[in-house]
């Protein structure tokens, strides 16, 4: 299979895993890495110098890269701001390329419902990096709901504890912004770092190959606990088509980095999976299943994934833009119902100088969380102090998000 070419619009931040992914492909003799985008060279020096070493092609702007690559660069990825991930995959598939583009591919679904009619009318493909979708593990469990194998899926329910420090809000200008450079960003726990599992929680919620769940109606609660603009708690109770509930429940205000903990409700069976671990169901006839973890890193397969389909070894892409249409009505839905992000007051925080920076945690969010998963209920629902009750936003013919804090 002659390797696949690719360019990268960055170096720093996530582009470093995009540059590391492809010189994966490359050693495998799969892909190449052709070209990179550096708009500050003088800020990358040892990386430019180390391209520049192999051969790689240097542009100091996307467009040159668009205006250069034609014919030799295959797939432009996009590990960029999540402000430009539009604009960026919408001229790259124009001008001929296919894409990767990291997740979110969009914070509003007019945005997305454009990008997907740009790739329809275009000769390439646009792949999102949600990488749980290019996992054995949820593969695995997705193809046993798909054929029934737990019976008509009735929950999934979702939990993820992170802690993030000031300095993570402080890496670049967007990071805990509603609104950036005059877009919306809605940077927090829904659409950034632990949006892979309510994509997760739409994806096992639906019952067919290659789809997410489409959301009818969602009530969420949107909250702050860190001086930013943007949200770091939530939790969400998300009614689907076909009649299952999706519940999510996130900080970034924990104690530790915690692995996600997904549960997901069968009339045949239950199935538990922890990010990076077996998947364990239990069905009700009294057998027991594990699905073991391959440990292949997804943010790779993302990469293989794209290379292969792109020369006709995998008859799929695993993340498609079309497929992640039910997170982003389901992000805007959440951001409807709270129709606001909440301050967490500071008597219910501990706020302490850590590694260089701050660490702000939620007293006790450890336990309202688990509660809140064992209960299926919101945080206002549970009494919590400091949280708000917020009303169900129905989806129904929903096409437009508009809206300021
Ligand atoms: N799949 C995952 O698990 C995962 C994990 C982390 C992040 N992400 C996603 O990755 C994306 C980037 O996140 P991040 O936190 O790394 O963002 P970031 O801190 O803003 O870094 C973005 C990088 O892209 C470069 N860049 C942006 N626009 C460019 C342009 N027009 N030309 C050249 N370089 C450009 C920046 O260059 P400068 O340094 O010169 O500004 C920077 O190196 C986001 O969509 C995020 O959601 C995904």
């Amino acid at each position: 299979m002659k390797p696949v070419s690719f360019g990268v619009v960055g170096v720093g931040g996530y582009a470093r895993m995009h540059i590391y992914a492809v010189e994966v492909l490359e050693r495998e003799g799969l892909g190449k890495l052709s070209s990179v985008v550096i708009r500050n060279p003088s800020k990358y020096r040892g990386e430019v110098a180390r391209l520049e070493g192999k051969g790689v092609n240097i542009y100091r702007s996307f467009e040159d890269m668009l205006e250069n690559e034609a014919g030799n660069v295959e797939i432009i990825t996009l590990p960029v701001a999540i402000h430009q991930h539009k604009d960026m995959t919408i001229a790259a598939l124009k001008t001929g390329f296919n894409v990767i583009v990291e997740k979110p591919p969009a914070v509003t679904i007019q945005d997305l419902d454009e990008m997907i009619r740009v790739e329809r009318e275009s000769p390439g493909f646009c792949a999102v990096g949600f990488q749980s979708q290019s996992e054995c593990t949820v593969r695995s469990l997705k193809r046993r709901i798909c054929e029934g194998e737990l019976g008509e899926i009735r929950e999934v329910v979702v939990k993820g504890r992170w802690k993030r420090l000031d300095s993570y809000y402080e890496r670049n200008a967007w990071a805990g912004k509603f609104i950036y450079d005059g877009k919306y960003v809605l940077d927090g726990t829904v659409s950034n770092p632990l949006s892979h599992y309510l994509m997760n929680g739409l994806y096992f919620a639906s019952m067919s190959w290659g789809e997410a769940a489409n959301p009818v109606r969602v009530r969420a609660e949107l909250y702050r606990a860190h001086r930013i603009e943007g949200e770091d708690t939530s939790c969400l109770e998300v009614e689907v088509e076909n009649g299952a509930r999706v519940f999510f429940f996130a900080t970034l205000c924990g104690p530790t980095d915690e692995m996600p903990v997904h549960e997901v409700v069968g009339s045949k069976g239950v199935a538990r999976w922890t990010k990076g671990q077996d998947v364990h169901i239990e069905y009700s006839d009294g057998r027991a299943e594990i699905i073991k973890d391959d440990g292949a890193d997804g943010r790779i397969e993302v990469f293989r994934n794209a290379a292969r389909y792109l020369r006709g070894a995998d008859g799929e892409i695993n993340c498609t833009l079309s497929m992640t249409r039910p997170f982003v009505l389901t992000l805007n839905g959440a951001y409807e119902s709270a129709g606001a992000i909440r301050d967490i007051p500071k008597r219910y925080l501990t706020i302490r100088r850590e590694g260089g920076s701050v660490s702000t945690l939620i007293n006790g969010i450890v336990k309202i969380i688990d509660e809140a998963f064992k209960q299926r209920k919101l945080y206002s629902d549970l009494g919590v102090e400091w949280a708000y009750p917020t009303r169900y936003f129905s989806l129904k013919d929903y096409e437009f998000f508009k809206m300021s804090l």
